[in-house]
């Protein structure tokens, strides 16, 4: 397995994980290819895939605005689960940010995700169970 920045040519296959893994994504929102490709020029080095013969089983997204980190749209594929792609794919991506000068890293996480939270915990996150997360949105799909 090797984990490496993806492009936009790997829209498609990124788009595909993401259903595989029935992750909730926004293919007409922050989602969408024109989007992607827009968040990739401004930090090409926000996306990293794990490949297994040039198969994309593994991805994340980043995004981090001066201050704090985030970690999104981590999914791993279902046949390749449980082999540590998911904890290698944040341990990357913790290098990513760290080397921009981010010390806070954080993921948003649905209660109900047992496997993530188990995961985000394994690798030293702690749990606040004390805020609640408030957003405003144009729209549904954004
Ligand atoms: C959550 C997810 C990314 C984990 O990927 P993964 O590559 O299987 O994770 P890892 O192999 O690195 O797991 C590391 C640890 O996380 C925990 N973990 C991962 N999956 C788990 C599961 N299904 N149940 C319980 N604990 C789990 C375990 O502690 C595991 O260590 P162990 O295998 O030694 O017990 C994957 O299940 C997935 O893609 N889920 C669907 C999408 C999703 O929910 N993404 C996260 C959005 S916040």
């Amino acid at each position: 397995m090797e984990i490496r920045k993806i492009t936009i040519n790997h829209y498609e296959e990124l788009v595909n994980l993401w259903q595989r893994a029935s992750l909730p994504f926004k293919p007409k929102g922050r989602d969408s290819k024109e989007a992607i490709a827009k968040q990739m020029g401004a930090n090409p080095e926000f996306f990293l895939g794990a490949f297994e013969n040039r198969r994309l089983v593994g991805a994340i997204v980043l995004s981090s605005d001066g201050r704090k980190g985030w970690m999104n749209r981590l999914a791993v594929d279902p046949d390749f689960r449980r082999r540590g792609i998911a904890s290698a794919l944040v341990a990357e991506a913790e290098r990513v940010l760290r080397d921009q000068g981010v010390k806070i890293f954080c993921a948003l996480i649905e209660d109900e995700n047992e496997a993530s939270k188990r995961l985000f915990r394994k690798l030293g996150y702690v749990e606040h169970r004390d805020i609640i997360y408030f957003s405003k949105r144009e729209s549904d799909d954004v």
